[in-house]
């Protein structure tokens, strides 16, 4: 059992740095700050919003990422997340099965599919898997699931699975496109494409929700100006795949997702008209929190990072000029960008974690161009020449940036929520396992 577990709200009321080391800093101001953003963004544009909850996997920031119930979509990538959010529909936040549009009886038209395109309903975010059906089925009871396809052998399964229940309604599916990060989905112009709509559309085991793709080779955006055409090429590759579907004759209505963080970012920047039938969602997932692959994009400033993570140095080397933390592996996450290392001195960003092991962090000088920008836009201390003993002592505390918020947040059973001034004033509990 974590210690955490049973013991993270006795901190509530005192410094972050009184915390038992690993801990997980959460700043309830920056997550804040940068839901909100986004909120006022999508406001501005009119257009819908589905956050993923796969970042800090909890109710607390799920709820301020639906703006208090503003937005009634999410997507997960596992269903504990979605039994977690299970809460919000209790809370009337999410809703309950919205009986206008859902469950379809098998053979229900298509123009009845998206009759009520308002109601509380979660995508189950990776492409559909035989053993995660029964658990979908199941959650289906309490909110409506739509599932992510990209191949016609999820259709034979669909299939296969209503033969054996009957009683199993018409899935309503995203069909994936592929707009560059080679992960799931078919491209434009893959002959399966076409193939799959029409599966699905003669099927009676599902009925196409939407056209849904995720640019995570946004990551490697450096610029706005990058990064808006990606979420170009995002909105054009969606659109053109929900055209065989929609024409101004029909009232049927297609949505068409497009996101990912560093998109979402510039999500003012979107331009053009949407076809006739066609709704318009954006999705993301990282940016209450953002991490450092987030600030090497540019789009976000080191100050919008929302998590920390505070560690104690166990021991210091003059010799080889390193010192080790209490902090390896499983407290931080392997991931990497151009920043050094796998994670940074928030302080002192000229001394990163540059090697690891489990439980183990070495901290080492690892001076660059980036660390250097660090410095210059937290107006940290910058330490150049510094010596590790003159830096650290046995006892003190470090607090890290780290690289890759969703995975390293995984590792953490409780996350300690502070405000300006470092102090705990809650405690959140994530959703773990599968
Ligand atoms: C299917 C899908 N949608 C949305 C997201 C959210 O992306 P981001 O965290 O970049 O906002 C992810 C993240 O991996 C994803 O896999």
């Amino acid at each position: 059992m974590d210690y955490s577990l049973e013991n993270h709200a006795s901190y509530i009321g005192r410094p972050a740095s009184e915390l038992p080391t690993p801990a997980l800093l959460l700043s309830k101001p920056v997550l804040e700050h940068n839901t909100s953003i986004l909120l006022e963004d999508v406001k501005q544009l009119g257009i819908k919003f589905r956050p993923h909850v796969k970042t800090l996997k909890c109710t607390e920031v799920t709820r301020m990422m639906l703006g208090n119930g503003t937005h009634r979509r999410i997507v997960a990538s596992t269903l504990a997340e979605i039994r977690g959010s299970l809460e919000l529909v209790k809370s009337g936040e999410l809703d309950e099965v919205c009986t206008n549009c859902f469950p379809f009886k098998q053979g229900t038209p298509p123009s009845q599919f998206l009759s009520n395109t308002n109601c509380r309903q979660c995508l189950y975010g990776l492409p559909v898997s035989a053993s995660a059906l029964p658990f979908l089925e199941t959650l289906t009871k309490s909110l409506k699931i739509i599932l992510m396809i990209d191949s016609e052998q999820q259709i034979d399964l669909l299939e296969s699975y209503a033969s054996k229940s009957p009683s199993v309604a018409s899935w309503p599916v995203f069909i994936k496109i592929d707009v560059g990060s080679k992960r799931a989905g078919l491209v434009n112009n893959s002959p399966s494409l076409p193939k799959l709509i029409q599966r699905v559309e003669t099927s009676s085991a599902a009925n196409v929700y939407g056209f849904y793709c995720h640019a995570g080779h946004s990551y490697a955006c450096r610029t706005e100006d990058a990064a808006a055409a990606v979420l170009q090429t995002e909105v054009e590759g969606v659109v053109e795949a929900a055209r065989s579907l929609v024409d101004d004759k029909s009232d049927r209505r297609i949505v068409v997702s497009v996101g990912s963080t560093p998109t979402a970012h510039v999500i003012k920047r979107l331009q053009g008209v949407l076809p006739p039938g066609m709704e318009l969602e954006l999705h993301a997932g990282n940016y209450p929190s953002n991490d450092l692959q987030q600030v090497a994009t540019s789009l976000v400033e080191p100050t919008q990072q929302a998590v920390r993570i505070l560690a104690d140095v166990c021991s210091v080397y003059p010799d080889r000029n390193e010192a080790l933390i209490n902090a390896g592996t499983i407290a931080l996450a392997k991931e990497t960008s151009e920043f050094p290392g796998f994670a940074i001195v928030v302080d002192r960003p000229q001394w990163s974690v540059v090697r690891m092991a489990q439980e183990h962090g070495i901290l080492g000088w690892a001076k660059s161009e980036q660390t250097d920008r660090l410095v210059a836009k937290t107006g940290s201390k910058s330490t150049e020449g510094d010596q590790v003993e003159t830096a650290f002592k046995v006892g003190d505390k470090v607090m890290l940036y780290i690289q890759h918020a969703c995975i390293t947040a995984a590792m953490h059973y409780a996350y300690y929520v502070v405000d300006e001034q470092d102090i705990v004033r809650e405690t959140w509990v994530p959703w773990k396992g599968w």
